[in-house]
């Protein structure tokens, strides 16, 4: 039987995708690495320094780790800042509806996010309440596509995988979401999330009533 559900962050409650595009953009024209939005997919539900090292792959170069983290920092710096113009205008639409929803019919709801600035994200989006456990990029060590940050939800959830949903639009996401054992929703093209169970191009249609007519024999 399902009783919670767990969320991704980026691209699933809020469309932050397009601010780490300008902040890594910003870093490598300044570095003059070829960058763009087919790259920048890539990045989606991956960790900061994973991030880099796939841009700098892309660009067929190298760097010591000490360099990458210290590139790291310069684009994290330019992205925190741009998180000041994020206000509770800024969910993507549905998700704040389907949100309320879930904390009216009372069912448990964690975040699940690689970000270490997801507590930032959620304070600009006033979202804290919707969630009764947050995890984030500062929670686990491993990062999707293992299922390690869903399975620290679950457990402090108190719920079985088989008994949670996980919201995601990365590929990595759902990989992970598979891997621990969990249901898993995707909300993108079916080209990146045709593996989830049930995918939906956007968040305005996850409707609670969707999801329970799909998932019909676990409510
Ligand atoms: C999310 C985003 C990724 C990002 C990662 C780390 O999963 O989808 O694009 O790289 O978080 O974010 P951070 O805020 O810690 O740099
Ligand atoms: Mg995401």
């Amino acid at each position: 039987m399902i009783k919670g559900f767990i969320f991704d962050l980026d691209g699933v409650i809020t469309d932050t995708a397009e601010l780490h595009y300008e902040a890594w953009k910003a870093l490598a024209d300044e570095m003059g690495w070829d960058f763009d939005y087919q790259v920048n997919d890539k990045l989606r539900g991956i960790s900061r320094m994973d991030s880099i090292k796939v841009i700098l792959e892309h660009n067929n170069t190298s760097l010591e780790e000490d360099r990458l983290a210290e590139l790291a920092t310069k684009k994290n710096d330019i992205y925190v800042a741009s998180l000041e113009n994020m206000t509770p205008d800024d969910y993507l639409p549905g998700a704040r509806e389907l949100l309320t929803h879930l904390r009216t019919e009372g069912y448990n709801v964690a975040l699940g996010s690689a970000s270490k600035n997801a507590i930032k994200v959620l304070a600009q989006l006033n979202a804290n309440i919707y969630f009764d456990v947050i995890g984030d990029g500062n929670s686990v060590s491993k990062s999707k596509p293992a299922p390690d940050i869903f399975l620290y939800g679950a457990d402090k959830l108190k719920l079985q995988p088989e008994e949670c949903i996980v919201f995601e639009d990365a590929e990595s996401g759902v990989d992970a979401a598979k891997a621990g054992g969990f249901h898993s929703v995707g909300i993108g093209p079916e080209e990146r999330l045709g593996h989830a169970d049930l995918r939906f191009d956007s968040m305005s249609e996850a409707t609670l009533f969707e999801i329970k007519s799909h998932f019909k024999d676990l409510f």
